[in-house]
């Protein structure tokens, strides 16, 4: 669709006119208030970094943002808006309060829902969504004119997602998801099975020495850490005991430092001890990941390697690296493609898991406060494997039989609704749109607020209830009408939807028929209001019988 008015016809003429009387303007301000101009201009380049950040990325920038401030002017305003910095006011308030950030994106846009609702962060102009026919037209309609807002959202955790699948954009995406989508092909998901069986044994292990003891167990951490270790042998075949002792050391506390900048961005120019540490470890990691690709390669291509050794695709128990390697033609393997490698792999780690992670411990949470709902999936997860057991003399029940499982995986797509654990996804819009029936003019930010949409009462019956039947028995997330999206929809939708629910029911079943789990802690329950994903604010705490 083109935008109609002013700036409908022979626009970059307007714009360069405009531009060119900036200018002239500039430099008739620089002769006549000298001293003045030129602190400006000093303060401008000084802080170019800071400000492409929040959105001005530029004086070239300067008129496509009067244009926004122009036509987004007449949409619905979210309130607390101060003239030229926005909400910058309502926002910063509601870091680390409740309601928090994400909060007040959903109570906004479904206040004035289909319609989009106009946020302006300090300089960046936003519209905030929570609609499902909009939401459609960004994820997949009219996906070419939404790019990912790498500068912006994403722009923290650039030192693990690099230029991976998450970031990449056009040519580059289409290649990487192609590939990574044959990579997760069905058999890694029967691997899946078995990986997070072993890994559910060892956290039983654990919860087997405090049984009956009143001894208390933070859950939250034992599910970040069984899913890096799912995730780590899932990829690169990494020990459980190389998982604990990387993930922790190196990986955790560098996405500890990304989450911290995303709400105090200046971390990332301040030259302090932190930033050292930070800048050490994102070194130390990729030199870690490279040297895996590297002798896996060797590996491979070493002289006593088998003569299919290289054909990894048709070896049912190669990990995720090999399938990726085996895509590599000898002559293009070198420093840019163990780089880009470095970057999925990384990519892989963050995306995988500490979203499963916040889905378990949401799951388990709640079903421990609804003492039926808890009887229920108990009973599925010790009649499915009691059935697999007399079937196969077998522990681990096969994928299909998995199926049956029925009712915890409606409580994990439940628990993905009400958490939203990612409450909100980021696009930017690259040309005119119309959204809602509103004018979007280029160079907005379009904030999909999948937690308000999963809170519409109109499109959920007692949306803030937990009842994992919503999903048992239909296709509610399946249909494609875009009010169910905690993996998104579209062609950009999560690529590890499967093997993330695959890899919960396996441990939610194994938990569930063998613990009973009591809540130890007032503070339980509580949301993190700075993390993305949503996790608890101070763990949760259980005793185990
Ligand atoms: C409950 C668990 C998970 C949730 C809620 C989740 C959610 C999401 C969301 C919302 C996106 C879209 C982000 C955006 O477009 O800005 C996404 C993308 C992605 N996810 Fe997941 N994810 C989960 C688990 C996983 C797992 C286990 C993996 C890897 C094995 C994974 C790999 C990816 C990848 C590679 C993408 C990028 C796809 C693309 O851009 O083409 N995710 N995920």
């Amino acid at each position: 669709m083109s935008s109609s008015g002013i700036f409908s016809s022979g626009e970059d003429d307007v714009f360069e006119h405009v531009s060119k009387r900036v200018m002239l303007g500039a430099v008739a301000a620089l002769a006549v208030y000298q001293r003045e101009s030129l602190i400006i201009l000093a303060l401008m380049i000084l802080l170019e970094p800071i400000f492409s950040r929040v959105g001005v990325k530029g004086t070239s920038d300067i008129c496509g943002w009067l244009r926004r401030l122009f036509y987004l002017s007449k949409l619905n305003c979210a309130p607390g808006f101060i003239p030229f910095i926005g909400h910058t006011v309502p926002l910063s308030r509601a870091v680390g309060a409740y309601p928090c950030t994400w909060d007040l994106f959903a109570f906004w846009s479904t206040a004035k829902a289909p319609k989009p609702v106009r946020v302006q962060i300090f300089t960046r102009h936003c519209v905030v969504v929570a609609d499902p026919e909009p939401i459609k037209r960004v994820f997949n309609s009219n996906i070419k004119n939404y790019g990912k807002d790498t500068e912006f959202a994403y722009n923290p955790f650039l030192d693990i997602l690099g230029t991976g699948l998450v970031t990449s954009e056009g040519e580059s995406w289409k290649r990487q998801r192609g590939r990574i989508s044959q990579a997760l092909r069905m058999e890694i998901l029967d691997d899946v099975v078995d990986i997070a069986t072993r890994a559910v044994d060892r956290l039983c292990v654990k919860l087997e020495k405090i049984r009956g003891t009143g001894e208390e167990i933070e859950l939250a951490e034992e599910f970040r850490l069984l899913t890096l270790q799912v995730i780590g042998e899932a990829i690169l075949s990494l020990s459980p005991e190389e998982s604990d002792e990387v993930m922790p050391n190196l990986y955790l506390p560098i996405m500890e430092e990304c989450n911290r900048r995303s709400l105090e961005p200046w971390r990332a120019y301040l030259p302090n001890k932190e930033y050292f540490e930070h800048k050490n470890r994102v070194k130390k990691l990729n030199a870690y990941v490279i040297k895996l690709i590297r002798q896996r390669w060797t590996l491979k291509h070493s002289v006593t390697a088998t003569p299919n050794a290289d054909d990894s695709i048709d070896n049912p128990h190669a990990d995720i690296l090999d399938r990726v390697l085996a895509d590599v033609p000898k002559s293009e393997y070198g420093p840019e493609v163990e780089r880009q490698m470095c970057d999925e792999i990384k990519t892989f780690l963050l995306a995988g898991h500490e979203t499963s992670a916040a889905m378990l411990i949401w799951t388990t949470w709640e079903l421990v406060k609804a003492p039926e709902k808890m009887k229920i999936a108990t009973e599925e997860a010790k009649k499915v494997y009691k059935n697999s057991e007399k079937k196969n003399n077998n522990k681990t029940p096969s994928r299909d039989e998995l199926n049956g499982l029925e009712y915890i995986v409606g409580a994990l797509k439940e628990s993905l609704r009400l958490y939203s654990v990612v409450p909100v996804v980021t696009r930017k819009c690259l040309g005119d749109d119309y959204l809602g029936g509103e004018f979007i003019p280029k160079g907005t930010t379009v904030i999909i607020s999948v937690q308000g949409v999963h809170h519409r009462e109109d499109l959920w019956k007692n949306a803030q209830e937990f009842e994992p039947k919503r999903f048992v028995g239909n296709d509610t997330d399946e249909t494609g009408n875009y009010s169910y999206l905690p993996f998104i929809q579209g062609p950009r939708n999560c690529l590890g939807q499967y093997l993330a629910l695959l890899e919960a029911r396996v441990v939610m079943a194994n938990l569930l028929k063998k613990f009973k789990f009591t809540s130890s802690r007032e503070t339980n329950g509580a949301k993190h209001t700075k993390m993305i994903p949503i996790a608890p604010a101070d763990g949760i705490w259980f005793t185990v019988d």
